[in-house]
């Protein structure tokens, strides 16, 4: 297998628009000599997303964009994203849903992480529906991004077993954590690695 150094890996902007422990996560990935990508960029809609500070402390661009009008919010963020060559975008935790004029204009891959085991829980509150709908097991997966929410192409998915005594909160934080094992797992088979 090549080594990929810096300058030869994959330009990805990861996209948050809260905590930002799955961009954490990635960022400690992309650091490892096995990754496949390089972290370029930090893009969020909302200025008070926490998961800005790991900007700062990773020394990685981050862009904030208001959303209040999208396409034009959109097309400033490709304008970033060529500029910088990247190649890969990684949606995590981002709340705003992609429009299908981005995502024919963008020629890369688009990646998100969604709480919940696809096609099932699309959307939010997605551990509080498979609780009172007395589901066995949860997850999280990884899937391509296309025009409909939560609906491209599944990569990888990780099963997460409910305990009786798991509240959402409680269930939110054991997928989490499974979370950030499967995102750079989800990268590296997506580039064959
Ligand atoms: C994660 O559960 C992710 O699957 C969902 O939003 C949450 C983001 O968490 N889309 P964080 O900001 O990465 O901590």
């Amino acid at each position: 297998m090549a080594i990929l150094t810096g300058s030869n890996k994959i330009k990805t902007a990861v996209f948050i628009s809260g905590t930002g422990s799955n961009l954490k996560s990635l960022i400690k990935f992309s650091n490892l000599k096995k990754s496949p990508i390089t972290i370029k960029l930090i893009i969020s809609d909302n200025p008070k997303a926490k998961g800005l500070i790991y900007g700062k402390i990773f020394k990685i661009k981050k862009k904030v964009f208001n959303f209040k009008n999208k396409s034009v919010a959109e097309k400033k963020i490709l304008l970033e994203i060529n500029k910088n060559k990247i190649k890969l975008i990684c949606l995590a935790g981002f709340m705003k849903i992609i429009s299908k004029n981005f995502i024919k204009n963008f020629k890369g891959k688009i990646l998100n992480i969604h709480p919940s085991l696809l096609p099932k829980y699309k959307g939010l509150n997605t551990h509080n529906r498979a609780i009172i709908n007395k589901e066995k097991f949860s997850g999280c997966t990884v899937h391509l991004v296309n025009s409909r929410l939560d609906s491209g192409k599944i990569i990888l998915q990780k099963k997460v077993e409910i305990k009786k005594k798991d509240t959402s909160k409680r269930l939110a934080k054991k997928i989490l954590a499974e979370e950030h094992k499967l995102y750079p797992k989800a990268i590296l088979k997506i580039f064959n690695l």
